[in-house]
């Protein structure tokens, strides 16, 4: 059984969505993590991650290891006293810590493909996928909002409202397929870190912060509708909006705030850090080839490490 997960990228609303205010993310496709499970004679489970270096029997690992864990929890949600003898192998070419999501793409992939080779449908499905990885996700990020499992499972863009006592998961048409570069800093960042210390923050001037939130959530909402309605111009103008607000909330970094103004200068329409920030990766977009090729080139120039292109578009 093969099952495989993509990328994501925050296009708006990344920390404000920790506090409740909407977000919007969208896969990445041509990036994935991909599992594949066969049975085995005997050894139990067995888990291999050429990219990690890991091959290891799950009794016998550190139980809180994320990949551990995404057994746990699809053992506790089929309610099997054991897991029958299975062999893992999980590959991933999204780059990790780099606010690509490939923690989640990670284990919603081992999820997917755990269940369909277990015959289980229910967990098979999108927002059972989802669920479980939210769980697996406190571990890494300690306050996951529940974006990167949805836009994972999902594979569609959507909007999110992080909310009590479910999330508001929204999919919404995009009249215009929107062009993006998406370019690496090289620099790997922690999100438990980066979410922390905007929580600190917070605490310590919850006026300044809220408002900034408020900023957040206004820009993710009308970016909704200028996506809905094909003007690339203003979306363009959001995203570097939206900047400015995450560089106040201090989670951009020396190496992010240089590809920005790079891409803005060679005539992005408009460019921010996507997900956690202080390194990672940043978004540019673009309205057609000749823009494309002149901001890539400035983001090269700019140090960046890759520049992978994707195109969002509506999906059914
Ligand atoms: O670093 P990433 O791509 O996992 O992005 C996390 C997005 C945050 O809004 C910073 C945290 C969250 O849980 O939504």
């Amino acid at each position: 059984m093969i099952a495989s997960a993509p990328g994501k990228i925050i296009l708006f609303g990344e920390h404000a969505v920790v506090y409740g205010r909407p977000a919007i993310a969208a896969p990445v496709s041509q990036v994935r993590a991909t599992a594949v499970v066969t049975p085995n004679e005997g050894e139990g489970v067995r888990i291999i991650a050429p990219d990690l270096d890991a091959d290891f029997l799950l009794d016998e690992a550190d139980q809180s290891d994320a990949l551990v864990a995404t057994m746990r929890q699809i053992q506790t949600a089929a309610g099997l006293a054991r897991l029958p003898n299975l062999t893992v192998t999980v590959r991933s070419d999204i780059p990790i810590a780099s606010g690509l999501g490939s923690g989640a793409a990670i284990t919603a992939a081992v999820i997917r493909a755990v269940a369909g080779q277990l015959g289980l449908a229910r967990l098979a499905t999108d927002e059972w996928v989802s669920g479980l990885t939210y769980e697996v996700e406190k571990i890494h990020h300690g306050t996951p909002s529940g974006i990167d499992n949805t836009v994972v499972a999902y594979e569609k863009p959507v909007y999110f409202v992080r909310q009590q006592p479910r999330n508001i998961i929204e999919t919404f048409k995009v009249k215009r397929p929107l062009r993006l570069l998406v370019a690496d800093t090289g620099v790997r960042s922690s999100t438990k870190i980066a979410v922390g210390d905007v929580r600190r923050h917070w605490e310590a001037a919850p006026i300044q912060f809220e408002a900034l939130f408020d900023g957040c959530g206004r820009i993710a909402a009308a970016a909704r509708t200028a996506i809905e309605a094909g003007d690339v111009t203003a979306i363009g103008r959001l995203m570097t909006e939206n900047q400015r607000l995450l560089v106040e909330m201090t989670v951009s970094s020396p190496e992010l705030d240089a590809l920005v103004a790079a891409a803005l200068r060679a005539g992005a329409l408009g460019a921010k850090l996507s997900g956690a920030g202080r390194g990672g990766n940043m978004i540019a977009l673009v309205e057609d080839e000749e823009m494309e090729t002149a901001v890539r080139q400035a983001l090269l120039a700019a140090n960046a490490h890759t520049v992978l292109t994707t195109t969002i578009k509506s999906r059914n």
